[in-house]
């Protein structure tokens, strides 16, 4: 231990650190400062960035013992005036702040931090920076969420109010009938503690005497274990516990769909990084020594690690107990008659497409705190964690605990990012376990490169796709083969390449279509899911045939995707019948109208829109690349789609909606308050979100699906549509008239210039004892399984994207300038937070398309550090033009379908197409 002295937001410390210790852990874990936060520990996310006598560091890095005697700024101190700070303002906050909150450039928060951190050491040094400068400043600070426009945005907004100017203009996107609460901007839930560094996520919680957890983990693909020794682990002074296989309580196996995945593997390991042991000790350092102190001999066995060998009949079957061997599912969509739809066409266009496995790269890594029943008012086994899926969580832990599900409680913490992939059990299981076995609290927090190897991806894919067409551009037929790598265990597979299978015509009316799919078991990694849950690779096949036949025919690209578009009265190749809300025609006009007024912009003549065109001087090529897409809303396919939510009425007139519908920064803590506040006619900000604690919220289902804003909003709707229907007939009876003359205004009931304020009948009603709370189980109309024919679907959401591209001609670096994007989403509930759903979705997108690649070589993961595993920061961030059209759901509540999926689907075939209009070369797998 060495003397330390440092001021930190103003305050001197002088204590006894270790020497090993970094800034980052020091404030977080020895002062308690938790609004920095960890998401890579190699100095590449930049999250962790405090200012260390005003200068940006990475704290994650960086040597406690280096900041002898220095200055530190967190963000707590920001938001407290140091370090520069204007908080004169009555919120206390920064300029930077206060703008982030403004500008919609907040989502689920994890990044927040270090952005406002190297955003106030850039207008220090820099008081009114260009966007030049922010991007330099920020280059090295990534956020996944968000896209990165309302972040620009917001910092310029800063500079001029810390100049004394006015700020920039919020961007309002144009929306229908704005109603009380719903179609208007307002703020996310707990934004404010987001950027002041309050918010806690998992590893902010802390519990006396909580253990350090880890995880021993495969080095093979696929091995057979022939020996587990923990004794000289279980043997080092501090170590609580070294559990293996023999020590699971219950049923050794989880899943989503399939229970194929061993909650500490016994006979053989599937994958680099399945779990083999766990264990608990006092501290982290004693945790990881004790790590490798355990003896595992491995008899390797041959390797499956590509989806088509596993078909084969050569291959080793990975899942005997699978009845149909490594073919996990084969998944049919058989429509019309596709030996006639091929006999019809004129041009017929064959190509071969792969993608790769991808990342999700949430900032936030894995974590998750087990407590045991008894410890410090914990009446049940409880685990914290940041989960996609609370309730699936307690069931999958209460199996393998041996437990009931009621004897099971998952607390959700705020999640910081998700995107599909955490849906999966991570820690939960194994620190349910460890807090049992030891009687103390455990924290499990990944490393970044854990997280890496260990959780689901995107599924690779190969799409072999033939599509046919007359010679007016109308489609006959479409038949695709689809090869998806699922991985070592089931976990979304089977739903995954489903979607990715139906959606494999496109949004087009398509007489005609056989697609088969095949997804497969292999070494890898396994594959779950990924924002556009299967219908980015395959939308990345579709509409790259789209324009190969385009090309064909002589036609417009969207001339050929307007003829062939899916409206109101197109039967889909499932069998379903499009009866409303079908608005992609509308997106490609809105589009096509952009991409016209760019060229206007830059002095053409009005005919003078160009697809492509070059600068032989500069040695540059551009072009405008297009491509559609549709997703559906929903779990659909006959599963049952429901959510249930409370609201209750509190004396202060404040209201609370509960749900267990997670929020990983999409925003559905906002939504349901919103849908609250506007049955109830109330202020937004009286109304509180209570989201995932499956003691205290009811089921909302996985937030997966783009399902959240349909099930839960209608489920908050409702259920507040009932406690205003309640509150209605209370204060009719104290006004003594009919309760339908009952009028809802900010807060208070009233009738013919009576009223009575809402915390007033709540008092009432406690007084004759009536509940003041209601409580409405949604269910989503039903759907049915592929193959019936039927509605598979509730609704389906639209868009059409366009992205100009420059091509290097002596290089071939491709950089996206601009991507114009429509996107109907029934109704904009919160058209700001919409808008950043739809900017991050295309980055993310983008990163997929051009850099993005989660490489394994024979099963073993090559992109274990988040340093090569290449996402898009902010210097690559194009412009974004973004429109809203509302096309209504009739069953979504205030007619708004899903958003959180559709953004990512098309942006890849949009810059594909663009590349090759640019500098003719097709790209047939991606990354670029
Ligand atoms: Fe930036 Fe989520 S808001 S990573």
């Amino acid at each position: 231990m060495t003397r330390l002295n440092i001021t930190v937001n103003g305050r001197a410390h002088d204590l006894d650190v270790d020497e090993s210790r970094t800034l980052a852990a020091f404030l977080r874990y020895d002062l308690g400062l938790t609004g920095t936060k960890i998401g890579c520990e190699e100095a590449e996310c930049g999250i962790c960035t405090v200012l260390v006598d005003g200068v940006p560091v990475d704290s994650c890095i960086y040597p406690v013992l280096k900041a002898q005697g220095r200055s530190v700024t967190t963000i707590e101190g920001l938001a407290h005036g140091q370090g520069g700070g204007d908080s004169d303002r009555s919120d206390g906050l920064h300029p930077l702040q206060r703008q982030f909150i403004r500008h919609g450039a907040v989502q689920c928060g994890f990044c927040t931090p270090g952005l406002i951190m190297n955003s106030a050491a850039l207008l220090d040094r820099c008081p009114d920076p260009s966007e030049d400068d922010i991007r330099a400043a920020l280059k090295d600070t990534f956020c996944r969420c968000t896209g990165y426009t309302s972040v620009i945005e917001a910092i310029r907004s800063a500079a001029l109010e810390k100049q004394g100017k006015a700020p920039l203009p919020v961007k309002d996107p144009d929306v229908d009938e704005p109603m009380h609460v719903i179609s208007r901007s307002v703020p996310p839930q707990e934004v404010r503690e987001k950027v002041t560094g309050q918010a806690k996520y998992t590893d902010d919680y802390a519990f006396p005497g909580m253990l350090y957890a880890r995880t021993l983990r495969s080095p093979y693909p696929h091995a057979r274990i022939v020996r587990i020794d923990t004794e000289t682990a279980n043997a080092l002074p501090g170590v609580r516990a070294v559990l293996t296989h023999m020590d699971v309580p219950g049923e050794n196996r989880h899943g989503l769909v399939y229970r194929d995945w061993p909650v500490l593997c016994d006979s053989v390991v599937r994958y680099v990084g399945d779990a083999v042991a766990i264990l608990a000790a006092d501290t982290e350092d004693i945790a990881a020594q004790a790590l490798g102190l355990i003896e595992v001999e491995y008899e390797p066995l041959p390797v499956v690690a590509d989806p088509k060998y596993a078909h084969s009949p050569d291959a080793p079957v990975l899942h005997p107990d699978h009845p149909t061997g490594n073919l996990l599912k084969h998944i049919k969509v058989r429509h019309g008659d596709i030996e006639r739809g091929f006999a019809e066409a004129d041009v017929i266009i064959e190509r071969e497409y792969r993608t790769p496995t991808t990342e999700h790269a949430f900032l936030e890594p894995e974590c998750s705190i087990g407590v045991p029943k008894g410890f410090e008012g914990h009446d049940k086994l409880t685990v914290y964690v940041g989960s996609q899926i609370p309730y699936q969580d307690r069931d999958q832990i209460a199996k393998a605990m041996g437990l009931q599900d009621e004897q099971v409680r998952v607390i959700g913490a705020l999640i910081g990012g998700g995107f599909g992939g955490k849906e999966d059990i991570a820690g939960q299981i194994h620190v349910a376990m460890l807090a049992t076995v030891t009687g103390r609290p455990v924290k499990m927090l990944y490393s970044r490169q854990e997280s890496l190897v260990f959780h689901p991806k995107r599924h690779a894919t190969i799409i072999r796709i033939k599509t046919g067409a007359k010679r007016d551009g109308r489609l006959t037929a479409v038949q695709a083969e689809l090869y998806g790598d699922g991985g070592a265990y089931a976990s979304l597979s089977d739903k995954v390449m489903t979607r990715a299978t139906t959606h494999a015509t496109g949004p087009y009316d398509v007489p005609n279509a056989k697609i088969d799919c095949f997804a497969m078991y292999t070494n890898n990694t396994p594959s779950g899911a990924f924002r556009g849950f299967g219908v980015t690779q395959s939308a990345f096949a579709v509409e790259q045939n789209m324009d190969l036949l385009a090309e064909a025919l002589g036609m417009d690209p969207l001339d050929l995707r307007r003829l062939n578009a899916q409206k109101v009265g197109v039967t889909t190749a499932t069998g379903q019948l499009l009866r409303e809300s079908v608005g992609l025609l509308e997106t490609i006009d809105k589009v096509r109208a952009d991409m016209i007024a760019h060229h206007a912009d830059h002095g053409a003549e009005p005919d003078g829109f160009r697809w492509a065109w070059r600068d032989e001087q500069a040695r540059k090529a551009y072009a405008w690349g297009v491509a559609c897409a549709y997703k559906n809303t929903g779990l659909g396919g006959g599963a049952p789609d429901k959510s249930a939510a409370d609201v209750e009425a509190y004396e202060d007139g404040t209201v609370e909606v509960r749900t267990a519908a997670a929020d990983m920064g999409q925003g559905i803590a906002h939504v349901v308050a919103q849908c609250t506040a506007e049955e109830l006619r109330l202020p937004y900000e009286r109304v509180r979100v209570l989201l995932c604690d499956t003691d205290l919220t009811p089921n909302g289902g996985p937030t997966t699906a783009s399902r959240q804003t349909f099930v839960s909003g209608n489920a908050a709707r409702l259920a507040a549509s009932a406690l205003r229907e309640a509150l209605s007939h209370s204060a009719a009876e104290m006004l003594d008239v009919p309760p339908q003359q009952i009028r809802f205004e900010e807060g208070l009931l009233r009738y013919n210039g009576h009223s009575v304020t809402l915390g007033d009948v709540v008092k009432w009603m406690k007084s004759k004892g009536l509940s003041p709370r209601t409580h409405h189980e949604y269910m989503a109309p039903q759907t049915q399984p592929l193959g019936t024919g039927g509605d598979m679907h509730v609704a389906f959401s639209y868009a059409t994207q366009a992205a100009l591209v420059e091509v290097d001609l002596d290089t071939g670096a491709v950089h996206v300038h601009k991507v114009i994007s429509a996107t109907d989403i029934g109704r904009a509930i919160n058209p700001l937070m919409l808008q950043g759903q739809i900017e991050g979705g295309i980055v993310m997108a983008l990163g997929n398309c051009l850099t993005e690649s989660f490489i394994l070589e024979e099963g073993v993961p090559w992109s274990r550090l988040l340093s090569r595993y290449k996402m898009p920061g902010i210097k690559h961030a194009p412009e974004i033009i973004s429109h809203l059209v509302e096309h209504r759901a009739s069953e979504g509540p205030y007619g708004a379908k899903g958003v959180g999926e559709i953004p990512s689907i098309n942006t890849s075939p949009a810059i594909c197409n663009a590349i090759e209009k640019a500098v003719g070369v097709r790209i047939y797998a991606l990354p670029v």
